[in-house]
């Protein structure tokens, strides 16, 4: 099915369209129908339940607005660009290394200089896609892809709106450390949506302005943590790692997480942790494993702050998107915050036993120090502190210079009191490292729609479905009456659906049009069962039935009402597949389909 193809029906069956329709549509802002709503709920509560809960993570939600300096010290104020080329016949925007991606057989084009783009695009005559005006002699610039903001009224603050969740997370840390108990390993997790002003938003909810991130960032002691790798080892992965794209005859390797990374086809044990996770977690809910792979950045490639990264990618329509990125951020957000911000990004570390080691140290003599700086001479004394930490070398000489203001000032060694001294510590400050599993929850959405999407033939007719997991199709359970000139089989169908409902189950109720009909209506939108109340259920002498029929297959059983939620729930959370109600229950021939 094609991409464009996904993007229509999922506005015909209410599960996203572009925003603003009324108004003329805004270009990469869209909104979640009904059904997609639900299906990104239930996408989030599936990654919340397995990359917070079951990891043992704490879950925050910080302000998506945040001030400039949170931006400076990210390096997104100077970094986060794409190239940009606009057309001087229509004034359309593009991205110029996109167009020269297309154009030619160059996979990162995001990695040149804008200068060899321009070039690019003049030597293979690269067009505007909009109007057909060649596009040579146009510049190509740096656009930043942050939405600006002022904070408040008058003398306002400049602000953003968040790019990636994470920095919500990085910048509370000398805080969320605390929660942890200054205890590494740690993990923090966020749902919640990020803004780039995209230059050329496009695919449905591939390239949003505005779209909804679910990050991980796990906090490790750059040394000392292992993760939990032996949970994983087996799970077998498709990898697509850096040299195997650059060489001429490269390939996938085909292995396992604990073999990938004991041989060092991925770097980081912790990276591998988490690409084992995230391939059973695609798998649960409803990737198709034989379109699914992780892919390694090329060097050209990599965030400014990652020192490697892998991204999940699924196919849709022939295409490879990602979906996700596993970066290793080493200390990079920490350690730039805490240069940039006024609180400690770093943890203390204790020992299991004290160690005793030699600091080396300066008392310096500040009634010398005094008159000969003036208003200095703290900061001379600081400079002296940090040199003897440093470089304690430096104090055999008579004199030492340190630079202070920008200027070198030179103190004798006799008036810094230099010493080395023997020292029990108990632990020392460490700055953890960052790995980050990033997920796009939008692209997992229109993921699982393509994937999800079969057309077949029930009862001699052609009908569509989405086989999508029941633990995150939008709706748990359709009920119907089977006719609905029956008052009996009216109200009874709409008190099993309330009842169902006060169990927690979300439930449609349709009894408009044939019975066939509301089938399709359901197996469009992928609800797994519906509910069909009919006399046969009601007249018998044991206890009142239903049928229930599974979407996929088609196939029929009868269940008691009593205790239908009960039944349900193994299969809804994926506990159970409906071969377990065909050995459990009498099955109903499906000639009920076409009543
Ligand atoms: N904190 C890391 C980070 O933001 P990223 O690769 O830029 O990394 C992570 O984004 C994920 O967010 C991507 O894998 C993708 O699924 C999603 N994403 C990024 N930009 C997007 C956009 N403009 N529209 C929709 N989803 C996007």
């Amino acid at each position: 099915m094609a991409g464009t193809e996904i993007v229509e029906l999922a506005k015909r069956r209410g599960f996203f369209f572009g925003s603003n329709g009324a108004y003329g549509g805004t270009a990469g802002f869209y909104t979640f129908g009904p059904q997609g709503a639900a299906l990104k709920r239930n996408v989030e509560e599936a990654w919340r339940d397995r990359f917070t809960v079951a990891e043992g993570n704490q879950e925050i939600e910080a302000p998506t607005v945040m001030p400039e300096p949170v931006f400076e010290a990210s390096g997104h104020l100077d970094g986060f660009d794409d190239m940009l080329v606009e057309c001087a016949e229509c004034g359309e925007s593009h991205r110029a290394d996109h167009l020269v991606e297309d154009a030619t057989s160059i996979e990162d084009a995001e990695a040149l200089p804008g200068s060899e783009v321009e070039l690019l695009i003049r030597d293979h005559d690269i067009a505007c896609p909009s109007c057909g005006t060649p596009l040579a002699g146009q510049d190509v610039e740096d656009f930043n892809l942050m939405f600006a903001t002022d904070i408040g009224p008058g003398d306002s603050q400049p602000g953003y709106l968040r790019p990636e969740t994470a920095q919500g997370i990085f910048v509370e840390f000398p805080r969320l450390k605390e929660y942890a108990r200054g205890r590494l390993p740690f993990g923090v997790t966020q749902i919640g949506a990020a803004y780039r002003n995209e230059i050329s938003p496009r695919g449905g909810l591939l390239r949003l302005r505005e779209f909804t991130q679910a990050e991980l960032e796990q906090f490790i002691h750059p040394e000392d943590d292992e993760p939990p790798l032996w949970k994983v080892a087996d799970v077998e992965v498709l990898l697509y790692p850096a040299d195997e794209q650059e060489a001429e005859d490269g390939d996938y390797v085909e292995t396992t997480v604990g073999e990938a990374v004991e041989e060092g086809i991925v770097g980081s044990a912790w990276v591998g942790y988490y690409l084992g996770v995230a391939q059973e977690w695609y798998e649960r809910v409803g990737v198709d494993m034989d379109r699914f792979r992780f892919r390694q950045h090329l060097p050209g490639e990599r965030a400014h702050y990652a020192a490697d990264c892998w991204d999940a990618e699924s196919e849709v329509d022939g295409d490879w998107i990602e979906i996700a990125g596993f970066s290793y951020r080493a200390d990079y957000d920490l350690s730039k915050h805490g240069e940039y911000g006024d609180d400690a990004f770093t943890v203390f570390q204790r020992y299991d036993e004290p160690k005793t080691v030699e600091r080396a140290t300066v008392d310096p003599d500040m009634a010398t120090l005094g008159p000969e700086f003036g208003g200095r001479a703290a900061a001379v004394a600081e400079a002296l502190e940090d040199l003897a930490a440093r470089d304690p070398d430096a104090f055999e000489a008579d004199a030492v210079s340190v630079e202070v203001d920008g200027e070198t000032v030179s103190v004798d060694a006799d008036v810094a009191n230099f010493s080395v001294e023997e020292v029990t510590e108990n632990g020392e400050h460490v700055t953890p490292h960052v790995v980050e599993p990033s997920f796009g929850v939008g692209r997992t959405v229109q993921t699982l729609l393509a994937h999800a999407y079969r057309v077949d033939e029930v009862d001699g007719e052609e009908r569509s479905y989405l086989s999508l997991e029941p633990e995150l199709a939008p709706t748990d359970a359709a009920v119907f009456p089977l006719v609905t000139n029956e008052e009996t089989l009216v109200e009874t169908a709409r008190s099993v659906a309330n009842d169902l409902r006060e169990q927690g189950l979300s439930v449609a109720y349709d009894d408009s049009g044939s019975i066939g009909r509301r089938y399709r209506r359901q197996d469009e939108v992928g609800t797994p069962f519906c509910v069909t109340v009919d006399r046969d259920g009601l007249e018998g002498d044991g206890p009142d039935t239903v049928t229930v029929r599974e979407r996929d297959t088609a196939a029929q059983v009868r269940v008691p009402v009593d205790g239908l939620a009960d039944a349900l729930a193994p299969l809804l959370a994926g506990e159970d597949s409906f071969e377990a109600f065909l050995d459990e229950y009498e099955t109903v021939d499906s000639d009920v389909e076409t009543q």
